[in-house]
């Protein structure tokens, strides 16, 4: 895992190290994605959060995205990168960057830690993607499954029973 985000890291600092970029993390899950990634960058930047909720403790999606926490300043004119942990129906980027779109951002471009191509309804563009990784539900690294397992500093998949 450390090396992948040290690579993305590499990548991200390529583009933004002269662009003054806000860094927005979808919370919860991507805390500690972007915590270990930001720590790489070495050019100035500013942090921001968001919270969306869309999935409830459900493994499937319930196709509904719902803001639950906004960012505090604003993004007007500035480079925004979004952090994602996973995107998997790409439901929730698509309304993510919608919503940032409106605020006239200079730039808006995605880095997600995980990306399940195989279950895109929505097909976004992915700027930087840490691993690709099959249709099978995943917990740690910041992934949880009914909020546990956040804190496994790998990613396992979840066997689900019953
Ligand atoms: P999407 O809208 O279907 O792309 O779902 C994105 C969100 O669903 C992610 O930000 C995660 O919070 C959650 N999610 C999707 N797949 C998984 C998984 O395999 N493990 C844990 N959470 C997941």
């Amino acid at each position: 895992m450390q090396s992948r985000v040290r690579e993305l890291a590499g990548q991200i600092s390529e583009e933004y190290r002269d662009l003054d970029p806000v860094v927005i993390a979808v919370l919860k899950g991507s805390f500690i994605f972007v915590a270990d990634i930001i720590r790489h960058l070495e050019f100035p930047l500013t942090t921001e959060f968001m919270r969306v909720s869309s999935y409830g403790n459900q493994v499937v999606t319930t196709g509904e995205v719902k803001l639950e926490l906004d960012i505090a300043s604003s993004v007007a004119n500035r480079h925004i990168l979004l952090v994602e942990d996973i995107v998997d129906t790409g439901l929730t980027l698509e309304y993510l960057k919608a919503n940032l779109e409106v605020r006239r951002p200079a730039s808006l471009k995605v880095c997600a830690l995980l990306h399940k191509p195989s279950n895109n309804v929505k097909i976004s563009n992915l700027e930087f993607v840490g691993f690709n990784i099959p249709n099978e539900f995943v917990v740690g690294f910041g992934l949880d499954y009914q909020g546990y397992y956040r804190n496994l500093p790998y990613i396992a998949q979840l066997e689900l029973t019953g």
